[in-house]
């Protein structure tokens, strides 16, 4: 289903994974998960006040060396529902013929723990795939909202005029087996994850790579030759 919300296209839906195989991508995104946090990459990337704390792609050759027999199947999914997507929320009509490019991160939190407000700066879109939210989980209308159980919160993009802010968010309750794509471009953070056992996920950004004339961009701080600078005078 894509609602558009503010208006945004936004797609939710219970992914059609079986219950064997989202155990599959749990434990290789919980295995990853940990082999990054103890063998942390170096990178040139300037550190900002929160930390880079996950630069992998797990559709690498280094990673997919090493997933479960599913993988092939989820990254020919996650293709093909970002195409579907793209016709349905945005009317492009040569979806089956773009260049994707993407990348996938594992996500693992312990209670207590909750991604911060951010959006994505490097692709078009976020393709969530959730494989575990915990047990002994409240309902959600035994919650209590102020603090919730890793619902994930999209902010509408406009600017708003005096109108309470909690009528602007958007919450999506997520359980194991969800997904969910949405703008890169939109803030949005999950509330704390505050069930019993752990919460993984799998998130692909997504962004096209072609039919956009990115081959016409050239670097402005550098020459290409053809403008002699001494003649702009
Ligand atoms: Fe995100």
């Amino acid at each position: 289903m894509i609602e558009n919300l503010w208006p945004t296209p936004v797609l939710t839906d219970k992914a059609p994974w079986s219950d064997s195989q989202i155990e599959q991508l749990r434990v290789f995104a919980v295995e990853r998960f940990k082999n990054h946090k103890a063998n942390p990459p170096e990178h040139s990337l300037p550190d900002v006040g929160v930390k880079l704390r996950v630069q992998l792609n797990l559709f690498h050759s280094i990673h997919e060396a090493l997933a479960p027999s599913v993988w092939i199947q989820f990254r020919q999914w996650v293709d093909k529902l970002y195409r579907s997507y793209l016709a349905q929320a945005h009317g492009l009509r040569n979806a089956e013929e773009l260049l994707i490019e993407a990348r996938c991160i594992p996500v693992h939190y312990q209670q207590g723990m909750r991604a911060q407000p951010h959006y994505h700066h490097t692709c078009d879109h976020v393709l969530c795939l959730y494989l575990d939210c915990g047990h002994d989980r409240r309902s959600p209308i035994e919650r209590d909202w102020t603090v919730g159980d890793g619902e994930l919160i999209l902010q509408d993009p406009r600017p708003m005029a005096g109108f309470p802010f909690w009528e602007k968010l958007r919450h999506i309750e997520t359980y194991p087996g969800l997904v969910v794509i949405h703008p890169s471009r939109v803030w949005h953070e999950s509330n704390p994850f505050n069930a019993q056992g752990t919460r993984t996920l799998l998130v692909v950004t997504l962004r096209v790579a072609s039919h956009n004339y990115c081959e016409l961009y050239c670097n402005l701080s550098k020459s290409e030759g053809y403008i002699n600078a001494t003649s702009i005078s």
